[in-house]
């Protein structure tokens, strides 16, 4: 196959984050007979930078005009720290988000049991925890009017959600939870929100066509602290924007790192694939990051691209590096490896050219040796 990928590399970590996927893809594509053609866009910080504009009309047009896209991270402190920007990185990714009408944010959170002793929480609580996030992306409170009166005293934004924008995520979330474990838990406020009242009246309405999907009911405060106290009772978690933002950095860190969590933001165009983490500015250009949430979303992407044994070699390699502690400083701040060696380590398993036990001392030598 042929797919034409637009790849935001974006701010901080971003790029860095972003080549060892391009590394894996065309791994990928060797082994299996693909030719990816990228077609590098700009976006965010480093695009006001160089533009004036967070979100450049060529970049969307590219998008449009893809297969995919694949995007690293958004976001600098020096606009983080000053709320009167006028111009800020965030309204590009933003902007995306609705030019693509990238309606469906899916957050998987898997768990590693490698990596069960960097879990906040205990061993046993952890056991089997696999659920997903479908976080509703182009509506709610982040989309609506937003005001500040003139004598700067007074701010609102308006949380807006139509009967149309809730149906068409819970349907691609009932689905998926057939294909689960059947279980789809709405999470809103709708004992104080009318905005969480539509959502729960249209969610019962659907359900009755999912028979087969159980359907749980849950206040996101309450979710929050369930989603400590007991994860393993989510299968697929349905939620709008705001709400999603906040859970799904929340359940990030159950797997230990949120330098591992990849996500995919599905629409009515093109799709667009990025880790869930941010553009972590003080591990910019370090080559200390972690590739895996951006390699894992490139897997997802090879899934959406209707390559899935593609994307199951990609996972495999991921698991191989994990359960060989080839991994980050996130992970092991002692024995730590470079997100360059990471990404090479996991093209060169998906090309084959990993058989049996690995000459460690041959990568140790890429090993860094700062403590
Ligand atoms: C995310 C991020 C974004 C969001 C920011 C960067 C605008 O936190 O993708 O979760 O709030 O949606
Ligand atoms: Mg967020």
């Amino acid at each position: 196959m042929e797919k034409n990928i637009t790849v935001i590399l974006g701010d901080g970590i971003g790029p860095e984050v972003t080549r060892q996927s391009i590394k894996v893809l065309e791994a990928v594509g060797h082994q299996y007979g693909h030719t990816f053609n990228y077609t590098y866009c700009l976006m965010g910080a480093d695009a006001i930078d160089k533009t004036g504009n967070p979100l450049p009309d060529e970049t969307i047009e590219s998008c449009l005009n893809s297969d995919a896209v694949l995007f690293g991270a958004i976001g600098h402190p020096k606009y983080d720290n000053d709320p009167t920007a006028k111009v800020r990185p965030e309204q590009g990714l933003l902007k995306l988000r609705k030019s693509l009408q990238l309606f469906a944010n899916i957050r998987p959170i898997t768990t590693y049991p490698s990596l069960q002793h960097l879990s906040p929480l205990k061993a046993k609580q952890m056991e089997g925890v696999d659920f997903i996030i479908f976080r509703e992306l182009t509506g709610g409170i982040y989309f609506g009017k937003k005001e500040l009166s003139e004598d700067k005293t007074r701010a609102s934004d308006d949380c807006v959600y139509t009967r149309p924008e809730i149906e068409r995520i819970a349907h691609l979330a009932f689905k998926y939870a057939q294909q689960r474990k059947r279980k789809l838990t709405l999470v809103d406020k709708a004992n104080v929100l009318e905005t969480s009242r539509l959502w729960r009246k249209v969610v019962q309405e659907i359900a009755g066509q999912y028979n087969d999907v159980l359907v749980d009911y849950m206040f996101v405060d309450n979710a929050a602290m369930q989603i400590i106290l007991n994860p393993k009772q989510f299968d697929v978690i349905l939620t709008e924007n705001m709400f999603g933002d906040i859970i799904s950095d929340e359940a990030s860190v159950l797997s230990g790192s949120l330098g591992l969590l990849p996500s995919a933001s599905i629409g009515t165009g093109t799709a667009l694939f990025e880790p869930i983490h941010g553009s972590y500015p003080q591990a910019a250009g370090k080559d200390i990051a972690n590739p895996l949430g951006s390699i894992l979303s490139t897997a997802m992407m090879l899934d959406y691209l209707g390559m899935p044994n593609e994307a199951a070699h990609v996972r495999d390699g991921v698991n191989w590096t994990l359960q060989n502690s080839f991994v980050t400083k996130d992970i092991d701040s002692i024995n730590f490896y470079f997100t360059s060696t990471i990404g090479e380590l996991i093209a060169d398993f998906v090309s084959n050219k990993i058989t049996g036990e690995v000459n460690k001392g041959n990568i140790e030598l890429r090993k860094s040796t700062i403590i």
